[in-house]
């Protein structure tokens, strides 16, 4: 019987673990249960067994290798390749004191992006509506008969760490046609899908990055949802927050932040990067996809940590209102 030696924390509904088995080999075992919560359980995790199959056949070594998958009673598992030696990206950076070791990992992370990347399929524009409905409105919808959610609704206004802002569903109708008059690029590709900083491991002998947590739920799998992603944790900092606790009062969220040199650079970096290489239109599109990251993570949120729905909820508003002021800014009309 292989042996569980260490549970992972992580932010989903599967579990993570670190096994051995009995000829003393290493691997990691995602697992999920196939009664509850399937579709925020369940089929994401299908879709993550699958990606990970596929990828690895397609991008050799930027995926770890599944080596078994199956059923235990009313649990789903699959099995992969363990990376013993790597360290986890998000807390790599947030340590990182030097110009130097940021560099390097941002150099192989646009490497490894370039090849994910490759491959143009062309799509359509409408596709923002699909995204709309079902990664905004129905993750809202989602969360809407939930107590602690509603009674957050009746503020007309949210103090974001002393910032004002409209909550979100006040500006949703902004935020849609924001989203529908910038996405002109609709080119996909070949995505990661939750493409975030925790979700890759770094081995720093070899500068080698490893994907690991691909989703298939992302509608539009363009290149401008991956740079959105990257930047939830480099420019909102999604995993700085989400491993503390922020003081909830009425409408004022308060939660600070320590200063992390590696997040701040390495953030500059791929804003420049991002501004460099796409359009202004593209610029925003990303930006607002880095916004509907909140929202569409606000399920999961409510299933696993009711606080962190609310804190989420507040930082997407907070978000959208810098945003705005970025936008009108850059030239951009009064939506
Ligand atoms: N193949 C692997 N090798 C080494 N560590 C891993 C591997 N897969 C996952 N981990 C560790 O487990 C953590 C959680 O894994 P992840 O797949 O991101 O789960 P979740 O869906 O809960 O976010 C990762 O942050 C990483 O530290
Ligand atoms: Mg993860």
């Amino acid at each position: 019987m292989a042996k569980v030696i260490r549970t992972y924390k992580g932010g989903s509904l599967s579990a993570t673990c670190l096994m051995r088995n009995e000829d003393g080999k290493l691997f990691v075992r995602k697992s999920v249960s196939l009664i509850e919560n399937r579709e925020y359980g369940f089929q994401r995790w299908y879709s993550q067994l699958k990606r990970l199959q596929r990828y690895s056949a397609l991008f050799p070594g930027l995926f770890p290798r599944v080596i078994r998958f199956g059923k235990d009673n009313e649990i789903a598992y699959f099995d992969i390749e363990y990376f013993e030696s790597a360290i986890n990206a998000q807390e790599y950076i947030e340590q990182c004191q030097q110009d130097s070791e940021v560099d390097e990992f941002f150099i192989s992370l646009i490497n490894i992006m370039s090849i994910l990347h490759k491959t143009e399929i062309p799509s359509n524009a409408e596709s923002m509506e699909l995204y709309l409905n079902e990664e905004i409105e129905q993750r809202l919808k989602d969360c809407s008969k939930n107590k602690a959610f509603i009674d957050f609704l009746k503020y007309e206004e949210i103090l974001f760490n002393g910032t004002k802002a409209k909550p979100f569903l006040s500006v949703l109708d902004e935020y849609k046609i924001l989203c529908k008059q910038c996405y002109v690029s609709p080119t996909e590709t070949f995505t990661h899908g939750n493409i975030t900083l925790e979700n890759m491991l770094y081995v720093v002998g070899e500068k080698r990055i490893i994907l690991i947590d691909p989703y298939e739920e992302n509608i539009i799998d363009s290149v401008l949802a991956e740079y959105s992603q990257l930047l939830q944790s480099t420019n909102s900092k999604y995993e700085m927050y989400n491993c503390r606790n922020a003081t909830v009062v009425d409408n004022k969220i308060v939660l600070t932040l320590p200063k992390s040199f590696g997040i701040e650079y390495l953030n500059e970096k791929i804003l420049q990067h991002i501004r460099n290489t796409y359009s202004q239109n593209d610029y925003i599109v990303v930006r607002l996809l880095e916004i509907s990251q909140f929202i569409r993570m606000l399920p999961f949120k409510m299933a696993v940590d009711e606080s962190k729905m609310i804190f989420f909820y507040g930082l997407a508003s907070y978000l959208f209102e810098l945003l705005r002021e970025e936008y009108i800014a850059l030239g951009g009309s009064e939506i």
